[in-house]
């Protein structure tokens, strides 16, 4: 039994920060386990140009505890009025190093983002030429569709499309709920990959709506059926390198999730590699673990991988109940219970 694994240093490929002291509280748990995230630009207002993304970077900079090599990789929160000018001078200044669609209303913060997608098009054809990366929140958000459906309708009606009319576009699929995700990214080109959290890979919508209802395990998109997790976790330990890690951490205030109109988003970010491997180990997928983490996403973003490496262990760790963050009580993913493997040292 493999008891003790020694990998490249992991990436987050998929990251809420947040700003202000809840920024500064959360970037730490982040900067102990992963070298680079992609940061999410759905602030209010959200980070739509050049700009206003350097001075959020040099934000999060500066609350990495001395010691600590952690970069953050900025993303431009694309809305109906996208400047394509500055999202391409962003990029090729290395501010940028994807851009972002939320449908708009789709999920926390995505007012401002696109009201219609086809509207888009001449941005991603710009993005495509440029080769910047477009990560997609996909899901459609008409009334009439179901929310457990809205990710397979996104597929039908818009990435089949923006898949084909931009070929060579790099599309990371962020965050997939269902098997009609994990069959969609097997089947496109190399260059459509998909992020993976590991909510979705450790519970099902049964952890949120039996036994009372559970907000603390409500995000978006909403766990799905079983069938879905099962598809998502053979995608995630298959060795495939179009799937790789994306937390999707999300930290709400434990006040603004226990409430009659509860936030979504899971703060998973403080133990999110032991919960990761902890899938890994059952599945029995511990050596195909470190491309899921470590090597995959450089390679689908087109950055080296990075050269330090970090030993995790066999050994029990239990998840505290609460954490602090800008002053509020917030609670983790996995609160209270105990997770098999920890960062070594
Ligand atoms: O559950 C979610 N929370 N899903 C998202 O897409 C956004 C995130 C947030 O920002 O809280
Ligand atoms: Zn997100």
């Amino acid at each position: 039994m493999t008891d003790k694994l020694t990998i490249r240093r992991p990436d987050d490929w998929h990251l809420h920060f947040r700003d202000g002291d809840m920024m500064r509280d959360v970037v730490p748990y982040t900067a102990r386990q992963f070298a680079r995230a992609i940061v999410m630009p759905n602030l209010t207002p959200p980070i739509t140009d050049t700009a206003s993304a350097a001075a959020y970077r040099e934000r999060i900079i500066s609350a990495v505890p001395e010691g600590v090599q952690f970069t953050p990789l900025m993303t431009c929160y694309l809305t109906d009025n996208t400047d394509a000018d500055d999202l391409a001078r962003g990029a090729a200044q290395g501010v940028f190093t994807a851009a972002k669609l939320y449908p708009a209303g789709a999920t926390t913060n995505s007012d401002n983002g696109v009201t219609d997608v086809s509207k888009l098009d001449p941005v991603l054809a710009r993005m495509e030429a440029e080769g910047i990366v477009l990560c997609v929140h996909g899901e459609v958000t008409d009334d009439e569709i179901d929310v457990f459906d809205r990710e397979a309708v996104f597929i039908e009606r818009h990435l089949r499309r923006i898949t084909r009319d931009f070929p060579g576009l790099k599309l990371v699929f962020e965050h997939i709920t269902t098997s009609d995700a994990v069959e969609f990214v097997l089947a496109a080109g190399e260059n459509v990959g998909a992020t993976i959290t590991p909510q979705h890979l450790h519970i099902n919508r049964n952890a949120m709506l039996v036994g009372g209802i559970q907000p603390h395990n409500y995000c978006l998109p909403v766990a799905k059926r079983e069938v879905h997790r099962l598809a998502l976790r053979k995608a995630a330990t298959s060795g495939n390198p179009k799937f790789f890690l994306g937390t999707d951490s999300a930290p709400h205030a434990r006040h603004a999730k226990e409430a009659a109109c509860g936030c979504a988003g899971i703060f998973n970010a403080p133990y999110a590699l032991e919960s990761y491997l902890s899938v890994f180990d059952e599945e029995g997928a511990l050596d195909r673990f470190e491309g899921f983490a470590s090597l995959h996403g450089p390679a689908f973003y087109g950055l080296p991988v990075n050269e330090d490496a970090i030993t995790v262990e066999r050994a029990e760790v239990t998840v505290p109940e609460t954490l602090q963050a800008a002053g509020r009580e917030i609670v983790p993913f996995h609160a209270g219970q105990t997770l098999g493997w920890r960062i070594a040292g």
